[in-house]
């Protein structure tokens, strides 16, 4: 018989004390214990064989020859660039994102597309969330039609590994890790000890018999996968599944993948019949119907490999009451800041008792600094009441002297203006002076942001 112990393990940094505490010495998390039933490592080997990998003697590395990494295409090409061009057998890939995201539509339409494309294998889709007629509605919405795709209702992960080991699939997907348990075990599912076992008996199965598995994580409120970091440390591939949920684009962004980089993205439309490829992004998050309205402004970012082309819009309004308000979406409060004291500094504007708001169209967030030059457009036209000309695309670091920064992959994002037959892009005049005339479209440079007053009201 194993011998049991009582710990108490932080849920947020696995650290393990014998007492409960109300804070954790190691992450400082508050109220972050939990009392787990853990059960000595000689004993639990012994008590179930583990298949761990390898097990064989070292090898030297030049004895060692390399089979080349065979991959599966699923399909769904949004996915498929995120992950680097297909997914590898014998991986484990883990997907977080918030509730009600789409983790689960996005799962069901990938393996639909893989059960149809490998007909002669099966497809085993866990589901310990939802009862099995919720996954085939689902399934049949997103036009999942085939007979080798199973469903199983179950949170036990010894009854799931009898039914892997009965059907054989070749592509697996576990919704979701915080909900399967071992009996091995005795703490609650969802638990730091649950999800180390679970993870790590997948993975050993996965990996021995060349299985493609999904595994679906819950984030926490602070916004990643809940558990601990272990989870992502044991799995080959993490990718986050984001976008505002009530907006309807969703972004698939890789964190680690050990078989490809993570600078891709995958952008989706859900829609009724499940969620949509969006192919040809770059102009996806414009809004043509104001073209004449003020208080916007257009800029570029750089998604993975793409450029996408997105608007910043800004609300600049009279406080009578006290200081004013600065609220933002999708954009760093802290830049604003920045951008509204180099507007009141070398603009001469007093913004003090202004309520501002800004916000990016289509739910983006602008992590870099690119867009500085549209926030300041934006927040120029609307305190002038002035449109600004909606041809002209604004891309540049402001500094706190005020001055012009050139930021990197210019010439990506003129080359797709100019094939999108955008009029002009203001921008430093370093990037002016090095691509004007390389490309169809009038580049401006600036060495200062007071010269963006031209723009304005034209
Ligand atoms: N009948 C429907 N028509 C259109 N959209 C739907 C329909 N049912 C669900 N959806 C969309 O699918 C989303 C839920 O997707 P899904 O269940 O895949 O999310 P999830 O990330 O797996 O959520 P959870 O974390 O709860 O498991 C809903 O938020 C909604 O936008
Ligand atoms: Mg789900």
């Amino acid at each position: 018989m194993a011998k049991k112990t009582s710990t108490f393990i932080c849920q947020s940094c696995s650290y393990q004390t014998s007492k409960w505490m109300g804070k954790c010495p190691e992450c400082g998390s508050w109220n972050s214990f939990t009392e787990e039933t853990t059960v000595a490592a000689k004993d639990l080997n012994r008590a179930h064989k583990r298949t761990a990998l390898g097990g064989e003697a070292p090898k030297l590395i030049n004895e060692i020859v390399l089979e080349k990494q065979f991959r599966v295409v699923t399909g769904m090409g949004e996915f498929d660039r995120v992950v680097g061009g297909g997914v590898v057998p014998g991986s484990l890939i883990l997907i977080g994102g918030e509730p009600g995201i789409g983790k689960s539509t996005l799962l069901t339409a990938i393996m639909g597309r893989l059960s149809q494309s490998h007909a002669g294998q099966t497809v085993l889709y866990v589901s310990g969330e939802e009862s099995v007629n919720q996954v085939a509605e689902r399934s049949k919405r997103v036009g999942v039609n085939a007979d080798n795709f199973y469903i199983y209702n179950e949170t036990n992960w010894q009854k799931i590994l009898e039914q892997i080991n009965k059907l054989q699939p070749r592509f697996l997907v576990i919704d979701s890790i915080q909900t399967t348990s071992s009996s091995e075990i005795d703490s609650a599912p969802g638990t730091v000890s649950q999800i180390r076992e679970v993870t790590y008996e997948l993975m050993n199965h996965v990996k021995a018999n060349g299985i493609t598995c999904f595994v679906i994580g819950h984030i926490t409120k602070e916004g990643s996968i809940a558990g601990p970091k272990i989870l992502e440390h044991m799995v080959d591939t993490v990718i986050y599944f984001e976008g505002d949920q009530f907006g309807h684009y969703r972004i698939l962004r890789a964190m680690k993948n050990r078989f490809g980089n993570t600078n891709e993205v995958g952008i989706f439309e859900m829609k009724e019949s499940g969620l949509d490829e969006v192919k040809n992004p770059s102009q996806y998050f414009l809004d043509d119907q104001l073209k004449e309205s003020f208080g916007r402004s257009l800029t570029c970012i750089i998604e993975g490999s793409r450029s996408l082309f997105v608007e910043v819009q800004a609300l600049v309004v009279d406080n009578k009451f006290g200081n004013g308000r600065r609220t933002t979406h999708g954009i760093d409060n802290n830049r604003l800041s920045m951008m509204v004291a180099v507007i009141e500094k070398y603009f001469g504007l007093p913004l003090g008792f202004n309520d501002i708001y800004l916000n990016v169209v289509g739910g983006m967030k602008l992590t870099t600094r690119e867009s500085d030059l549209s926030i300041i457009a934006s927040l120029l036209s609307s305190y002038r009441s002035k449109p600004i000309d909606s041809s002209t695309i604004f891309v540049g670091e402001v500094g706190l002297t005020g001055e012009v920064r050139s930021i990197p992959q210019m010439e990506m994002r003129i080359k797709e203006m100019a094939q999108l037959n955008y009029k002009r892009v203001v921008t430093s005049e370093k990037t002016a002076r090095e691509l004007k005339g390389k490309y169809d479209i009038e580049i401006i440079g600036l060495r200062q942001a007071r010269d963006l007053d031209q723009f304005i009201g034209k």
